[in-house]
């Protein structure tokens, strides 16, 4: 049993903390002290995570939350789980490593292994966090430095942290090895590779390789209406080929913390080393106008205009099942509807409240355009909640579909 420090108690921070704590004594480090103090109470605030199981971990002394850098001090294994957004450029945005190297930094009173889970570039491990961790030092220690990049999806029940095979790589071999350790004490699987910049790259790729084929069947969408044929059989009709194929859905875009991400984080360290990341780009640009395409046919379908119409927007989460709202598609989808001067609403009953205002009824629309299909909320529902329904989702029948 090591004394371990999970730095962000968020959707990978508190589900690494809820595995190692079955082992370990977990410190679940956050800065967020409202964030603290429910999850010191027992209530967990992620999908998957139920209540029960973190009152189970902290009854038996194995867990507790805080937001005081000076518990740190003991903790012999630090595993860093923080946001890594985009800047406004749509660039890659570091600080929350950085604030995060800064608490370890200045607590830790002895060598310690330092783990990064949270997805960033190849080389930042070796370039980035070991010197910040060095620049806010006071005392010098000859610490280990490791990569495991999560893989984990929120609300998902076949895969988890024990079952996802999880990458590994450390600095030297002796940080390799003790990565290893540890994680083989709550993961069934582990996939060492030869360096951390492999293990930061492969998690890196899995997303893009998404989010070019997201693009690559939403561009397939928009080619299909004009043609008049039904994109979801088609696909269907592709998927039977039993090689050689993989079927994505079209969508109103991509949403969460990983997908929209990751990809301009590849695509920005390949531009320093003189590599123009085109697919990367062309991804992006098509996935963030769906919206606009998706607003555009709406207009078209009544009668060229949508000016004056109340418009509710159904599912705000980015995925179905789950209150994440982080870069849904449903904000830019909201943006050009408004633009062509419909009046928007939005209805979700997961979500609750977003930007401040709460969920509206799913009733009483000109138009209700489907961007999310939670498993809670009944078609016939959406299909009575306004004379014209569209559905980017494929699960309504009955609705006119993207
Ligand atoms: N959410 C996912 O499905 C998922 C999956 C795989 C990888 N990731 C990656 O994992 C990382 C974390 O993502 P997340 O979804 O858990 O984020 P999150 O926003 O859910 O949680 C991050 C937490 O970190 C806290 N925090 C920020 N700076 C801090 C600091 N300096 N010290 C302590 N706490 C701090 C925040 O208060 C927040 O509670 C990101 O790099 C993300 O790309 C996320």
């Amino acid at each position: 049993m090591a004394r371990v420090a999970i730095i962000g108690q968020g959707y990978v921070g508190l589900t690494i903390s809820k595995f190692a704590s079955k082992v370990h004594s977990v410190v679940g480090f956050d800065l967020n002290e409202s964030l603290v103090t429910q999850l010191n109470a027992g209530v967990s605030h992620i999908e998957g995570i139920e209540s029960v199981d973190l009152q189970a971990s902290i009854k038996a002394g194995n867990y507790f939350a805080t937001s005081k850098g000076s518990l740190l001090a003991d903790c012999e294994i630090l595993v860093i789980a923080v946001p890594t957004p985009l800047g406004s450029d749509r660039k890659p945005d570091l600080t929350y490593i950085e604030s995060a190297c800064k608490v370890i930094a200045e607590n830790i009173n002895r060598p310690v292994l330092i783990i990064n889970e949270s997805t960033s570039f190849p080389g930042t491990i070796r370039n980035y966090i070991k010197p910040a961790i060095e620049k806010y030092s006071k005392q010098k220690f000859d610490h280990m430095y490791a990569i495991s990049p999560e893989r984990v999806d929120p609300g998902r029940e076949d895969f988890n942290q024990k079952n996802t095979p999880r990458l590994y790589a450390g600095l030297t071999p002796e940080a390799t090895a003790r990565t290893r350790d540890f994680y083989s004490t709550f993961c069934d699987n582990l996939v060492e590779v030869s360096s951390p910049e492999v293990a930061e790259a492969a998690k890196l790729f899995e997303n893009t390789f998404r989010q070019v084929n997201i693009a690559l069947v939403n561009e397939l969408a928009q080619i299909s209406h004009a043609l008049g044929i039904d994109v979801r059989e088609t696909l269907d009709a592709a998927g039977t080929k039993p090689y050689g194929f993989m079927k994505f859905a079209p969508s109103a875009g991509v949403g969460g913390h990983c997908i929209p991400v990751d990809p301009s984080y590849l695509a920005d360290v390949a531009e320093k080393v003189g590599v123009e990341a085109t697919f990367i780009k062309r991804a992006n640009e098509v996935n963030l106008d769906m919206p606009k395409y998706i607003a555009g046919r709406i207009a078209k379908d009544n009668d060229g205009s949508i000016k004056g119409k109340k418009v509710l927007v159904v599912g705000v989460a980015y995925k179905p099942n789950v209150a994440d709202t982080r870069e849904t598609p449903a904000e830019l989808l909201i943006g050009a509807l408004k633009e062509l001067g419909a009046v928007v609403s939005w209805n979700d009953s997961v979500v609750g409240k977003w930007h401040g205002s709460d969920s509206s009824p799913l009733a009483d629309a000109d138009i209700a355009v489907v961007v999310t299909k939670h498993d809670a909320v009944a078609s016939e529902d959406i299909l009575k909640s306004a004379p014209y329904v569209f559905d980017t989702t494929g699960k309504v029948k009955g609705a006119v579909q993207l």
